[in-house]
């Protein structure tokens, strides 16, 4: 093997910015694998910084180390993957990130309205989560978690909630 044409563990941490200390992390998880130098130093195939990519974004967005490992697993050893492979890893993911992308979205709509949480500390908790009712769907924060009364309001749900406790019989 051509070790000229491998990276070593500082130009593969200067080129993706993940830490030495991270990527050997990576290596022990077997999510990245490396061959040895002569000298017994760590040695990466350029297919490398694609995986360590995949690996820091998955984590950014949430993705658990469990998901990234089984998401990894179905990617050859032996090779460089392909597309086809690739395609085959973004496939399966799908589902889930369409679910991440869909709580983040949520959160984004929804910082400054009720969440479900239970804290009823809110206007809008009067009419949105009255007596938290929402503890009834399971712990945190069921309306970032779920669509909650959202789904059937929409997205006025909250405007006609503000709107709402806005008027003067509205204590809360
Ligand atoms: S924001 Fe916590 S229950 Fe409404």
């Amino acid at each position: 093997m051509d070790l000229e044409a491998l990276l070593t563990i500082g130009a593969l941490s200067e080129r993706t910015g993940v830490a030495p200390s991270a990527l050997r992390f990576y290596e022990a998880e077997g999510l990245i694998q490396a061959t040895r130098a002569p000298s017994g130093q760590r040695r990466y195939s350029r297919g490398t910084l694609r995986r360590v990519s995949f690996i820091r974004v998955a984590q950014q967005v949430g993705l658990s180390l469990q998901e990234i490992r089984d998401a990894m697993a179905s990617l050859p050893d032996n090779r460089t993957p392909t597309e086809r492979d690739w395609h085959r890893l973004s496939t399966s993911w799908k589902p889930r990130l369409e679910n991440q992308i869909a709580m983040l979205e949520r959160l984004r709509d929804r910082l400054d309205t009720c969440i479900g949480c239970g804290c009823l500390s809110l206007k809008a908790c009067k009419l949105l989560n009255p007596y938290d009712e929402a503890a009834a769907d399971g712990p945190g924060p069921r309306y970032l978690l779920t669509k909650g009364p959202y789904a059937a309001a929409g997205a006025s749900a909250s405007a006609s909630a503000e709107a709402s406790c806005a008027a003067p019989a509205c204590d809360g």
